[in-house]
Protein backbone atom coordinates (compact mmCIF):
# COMPACT_ATOMS: atom_id res chain seq x y z
CA UNK A 1 0.00 0.00 0.00
CA UNK A 2 1.29 3.17 -1.08
CA UNK A 3 -0.36 6.49 0.78
CA UNK A 4 -0.40 10.31 -0.13
CA UNK A 5 -0.87 12.96 2.49
CA UNK A 6 -1.82 16.55 1.04
CA UNK A 7 -2.21 19.27 2.72
CA UNK A 8 -4.82 21.70 1.40
CA UNK A 9 -3.99 25.20 3.26
CA UNK A 10 -7.20 27.06 1.55
CA UNK A 11 -9.40 25.07 0.89
CA UNK A 12 -12.43 25.68 3.30
CA UNK A 13 -14.71 22.81 4.75
CA UNK A 14 -17.75 24.39 3.82
CA UNK A 15 -18.65 22.74 0.69
CA UNK A 16 -21.28 25.59 -0.24
CA UNK A 17 -18.58 27.76 -0.23
CA UNK A 18 -17.21 25.12 -3.33
CA UNK A 19 -17.93 26.19 -6.96
CA UNK A 20 -17.38 23.37 -9.52
CA UNK A 21 -17.09 25.91 -12.04
CA UNK A 22 -14.02 27.61 -10.23
CA UNK A 23 -11.97 25.29 -8.45
CA UNK A 24 -8.93 27.17 -8.17
CA UNK A 25 -10.96 29.77 -6.71
CA UNK A 26 -11.93 27.35 -3.90
CA UNK A 27 -8.75 27.98 -2.11
CA UNK A 28 -7.01 26.23 -4.86
CA UNK A 29 -8.66 22.73 -4.92
CA UNK A 30 -7.95 22.27 -8.46
CA UNK A 31 -4.40 21.48 -7.21
CA UNK A 32 -5.65 18.92 -4.78
CA UNK A 33 -8.08 17.78 -7.41
CA UNK A 34 -4.97 17.05 -9.59
CA UNK A 35 -3.31 14.88 -6.65
CA UNK A 36 -6.12 12.87 -6.44
CA UNK A 37 -5.74 12.13 -10.40
CA UNK A 38 -1.91 11.62 -10.02
CA UNK A 39 -1.87 9.25 -7.43
CA UNK A 40 -4.82 7.05 -8.65
CA UNK A 41 -5.08 7.03 -12.30
CA UNK A 42 -2.84 4.59 -14.88
CA UNK A 43 -3.85 4.80 -18.41
CA UNK A 44 -7.45 3.26 -18.41
CA UNK A 45 -6.51 1.64 -15.13
CA UNK A 46 -6.56 2.64 -11.33
CA UNK A 47 -4.19 1.64 -8.96
CA UNK A 48 -6.07 0.16 -6.18
CA UNK A 49 -2.94 -0.61 -3.43
CA UNK A 50 -3.25 3.58 -2.84
CA UNK A 51 -4.97 5.55 -0.20
CA UNK A 52 -5.06 9.82 -0.14
CA UNK A 53 -5.84 11.65 2.46
CA UNK A 54 -6.51 15.48 1.54
CA UNK A 55 -5.77 17.54 5.08
CA UNK A 56 -8.36 20.37 4.74
CA UNK A 57 -9.62 22.97 7.20
CA UNK A 58 -9.74 20.46 10.18
CA UNK A 59 -11.16 17.77 8.38
CA UNK A 60 -9.26 15.00 6.18
CA UNK A 61 -10.55 13.54 3.19
CA UNK A 62 -9.95 10.08 2.17
CA UNK A 63 -9.86 7.85 -1.33
CA UNK A 64 -9.57 4.40 -0.78
CA UNK A 65 -8.18 3.04 -4.50
CA UNK A 66 -9.84 -0.80 -4.04
CA UNK A 67 -12.98 1.00 -3.18
CA UNK A 68 -13.33 3.72 -5.11
CA UNK A 69 -15.91 3.83 -8.24
CA UNK A 70 -16.82 7.17 -8.79
CA UNK A 71 -12.96 8.77 -9.75
CA UNK A 72 -12.84 10.24 -13.04
CA UNK A 73 -9.56 11.59 -14.68
CA UNK A 74 -10.82 15.26 -15.12
CA UNK A 75 -10.15 17.69 -12.30
CA UNK A 76 -13.67 18.63 -11.81
CA UNK A 77 -15.60 14.93 -10.84
CA UNK A 78 -12.75 14.78 -8.63
CA UNK A 79 -13.80 18.40 -7.15
CA UNK A 80 -17.26 17.27 -6.92
CA UNK A 81 -16.46 13.85 -4.77
CA UNK A 82 -14.10 16.05 -2.73
CA UNK A 83 -16.99 18.93 -2.32
CA UNK A 84 -19.65 16.38 -1.55
CA UNK A 85 -17.32 14.27 0.68
CA UNK A 86 -17.05 17.58 3.10
CA UNK A 87 -20.77 18.75 2.47
CA UNK A 88 -21.02 14.97 4.33
CA UNK A 89 -19.05 16.21 7.28
CA UNK A 90 -21.41 16.51 10.05
CA UNK A 91 -22.25 13.06 9.34
CA UNK A 92 -19.03 11.93 10.44
CA UNK A 93 -19.41 10.96 14.04
CA UNK A 94 -16.32 10.96 16.51
CA UNK A 95 -13.86 9.11 15.34
CA UNK A 96 -16.17 7.28 12.93
CA UNK A 97 -15.91 8.49 9.12
CA UNK A 98 -18.80 9.53 6.98
CA UNK A 99 -18.95 7.34 3.77
CA UNK A 100 -20.89 9.77 0.94
CA UNK A 101 -19.64 7.85 -2.06
CA UNK A 102 -17.52 4.48 -2.63
CA UNK A 103 -14.40 4.85 -1.64
CA UNK A 104 -14.55 8.57 -0.47
CA UNK A 105 -14.54 9.42 3.38
CA UNK A 106 -14.23 12.12 5.49
CA UNK A 107 -13.82 12.59 9.09
CA UNK A 108 -12.21 15.18 11.96
CA UNK A 109 -8.43 15.61 11.68
CA UNK A 110 -5.40 17.26 11.09
CA UNK A 111 -2.14 16.60 9.73
CA UNK A 112 -1.28 15.73 12.77
CA UNK A 113 -3.69 13.36 13.81
CA UNK A 114 -3.34 11.93 10.30
CA UNK A 115 0.91 11.51 10.26
CA UNK A 116 0.55 9.84 14.42
CA UNK A 117 -1.71 7.01 12.71
CA UNK A 118 0.23 6.54 9.86
CA UNK A 119 2.95 6.37 11.71
CA UNK A 120 1.81 3.05 13.29
CA UNK A 121 2.67 0.91 10.30
CA UNK A 122 3.67 3.27 7.29
CA UNK A 123 6.93 4.90 6.86
CA UNK A 124 6.18 8.60 6.54
CA UNK A 125 8.56 10.67 4.18
CA UNK A 126 8.37 14.38 3.88
CA UNK A 127 8.43 15.36 0.07
CA UNK A 128 10.44 18.34 -0.28
CA UNK A 129 12.66 19.47 -3.01
CA UNK A 130 15.73 19.99 -0.92
CA UNK A 131 15.05 16.72 0.92
CA UNK A 132 17.59 14.18 0.36
CA UNK A 133 17.74 12.30 -3.17
CA UNK A 134 15.04 9.58 -3.01
CA UNK A 135 17.60 7.11 -5.23
CA UNK A 136 19.78 7.03 -1.78
CA UNK A 137 17.01 6.17 0.26
CA UNK A 138 15.96 2.39 1.41
CA UNK A 139 12.44 1.94 -0.59
CA UNK A 140 9.91 1.05 2.11
CA UNK A 141 7.28 -1.02 1.19
CA UNK A 142 4.97 1.04 2.72
CA UNK A 143 5.26 4.39 2.11
CA UNK A 144 3.41 7.24 3.19
CA UNK A 145 4.44 10.48 0.83
CA UNK A 146 3.56 13.68 2.76
CA UNK A 147 3.17 16.73 0.27
CA UNK A 148 1.65 20.70 0.72
CA UNK A 149 -0.18 22.29 -2.12
CA UNK A 150 0.79 25.22 -3.27
CA UNK A 151 2.05 26.71 -0.51
CA UNK A 152 5.01 25.55 1.85
CA UNK A 153 4.94 23.77 4.94
CA UNK A 154 3.76 26.35 7.53
CA UNK A 155 5.89 26.26 10.78
CA UNK A 156 3.83 24.24 12.76
CA UNK A 157 3.16 21.59 10.06
CA UNK A 158 7.45 21.12 9.68
CA UNK A 159 7.45 20.40 13.61
CA UNK A 160 5.19 17.69 13.41
CA UNK A 161 6.92 16.49 10.29
CA UNK A 162 10.03 16.46 12.15
CA UNK A 163 8.32 14.61 14.95
CA UNK A 164 6.84 12.02 12.31
CA UNK A 165 8.32 11.54 9.00
CA UNK A 166 11.64 9.58 9.10
CA UNK A 167 13.16 11.28 6.41
CA UNK A 168 12.85 14.31 4.15
CA UNK A 169 13.33 13.40 0.81
CA UNK A 170 13.46 15.14 -3.10
CA UNK A 171 12.47 13.42 -6.46
CA UNK A 172 14.85 15.55 -8.47
CA UNK A 173 16.91 19.06 -8.37
CA UNK A 174 13.62 21.20 -9.59
CA UNK A 175 10.48 22.65 -7.97
CA UNK A 176 7.75 20.60 -8.72
CA UNK A 177 4.05 20.92 -8.70
CA UNK A 178 2.65 18.43 -6.33
CA UNK A 179 0.48 16.09 -8.61
CA UNK A 180 4.04 15.78 -10.60
CA UNK A 181 6.10 14.66 -7.15
CA UNK A 182 3.74 12.09 -6.63
CA UNK A 183 4.25 10.89 -10.85
CA UNK A 184 7.98 10.96 -10.11
CA UNK A 185 7.40 8.79 -6.34
CA UNK A 186 5.58 6.61 -7.80
CA UNK A 187 7.84 6.05 -11.34
CA UNK A 188 10.66 5.45 -8.49
CA UNK A 189 8.55 2.86 -6.80
CA UNK A 190 7.27 1.09 -10.42
CA UNK A 191 10.69 0.64 -11.11
CA UNK A 192 12.37 -0.61 -8.09
CA UNK A 193 14.53 2.64 -8.05
CA UNK A 194 14.27 3.16 -12.08
CA UNK A 195 15.86 -0.28 -12.40
CA UNK A 196 13.29 -2.57 -13.92
CA UNK A 197 11.37 -1.23 -16.97
C1 LIG B 1 4.39 23.42 -5.60
S1 LIG B 1 5.30 22.63 -4.34
C2 LIG B 1 5.18 23.76 -2.98
C3 LIG B 1 5.74 25.07 -3.29
C4 LIG B 1 6.03 25.87 -2.07
N1 LIG B 1 6.10 27.25 -2.45
C5 LIG B 1 7.33 25.45 -1.44
O1 LIG B 1 8.33 26.09 -1.70
O2 LIG B 1 7.35 24.45 -0.70
C6 LIG B 1 4.22 21.39 -3.82
C7 LIG B 1 4.81 20.23 -3.11
O3 LIG B 1 5.37 19.32 -4.05
C8 LIG B 1 6.44 18.61 -3.45
N2 LIG B 1 7.63 18.83 -4.29
C9 LIG B 1 7.85 19.78 -5.20
N3 LIG B 1 9.03 19.64 -5.79
C10 LIG B 1 9.59 18.54 -5.24
C11 LIG B 1 10.82 17.85 -5.43
N4 LIG B 1 11.73 18.25 -6.31
N5 LIG B 1 11.05 16.75 -4.68
C12 LIG B 1 10.15 16.31 -3.78
N6 LIG B 1 8.97 16.91 -3.57
C13 LIG B 1 8.69 18.00 -4.28
C14 LIG B 1 6.59 19.13 -2.03
O4 LIG B 1 5.90 18.29 -1.15
C15 LIG B 1 5.93 20.49 -2.14
O5 LIG B 1 5.45 20.89 -0.89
Amino acid sequence: MRQFVVVGHEVPAAAEEISLEDLPGAGRLDVLCRCVNSAFFLSHDLRESVRVHLVVDGYVVRFEGSELRRLNPDERSTGALIRDALAARENAIGAMEANPSPGVYVGSGDLGSTLEALGEDHTVIQLHEAGDPIAGIDRPSKPAFVLSDHHSFTEAEEDLLEEHAETRVSVGPKPLHADHAITVAHNYLDTDGYAEY
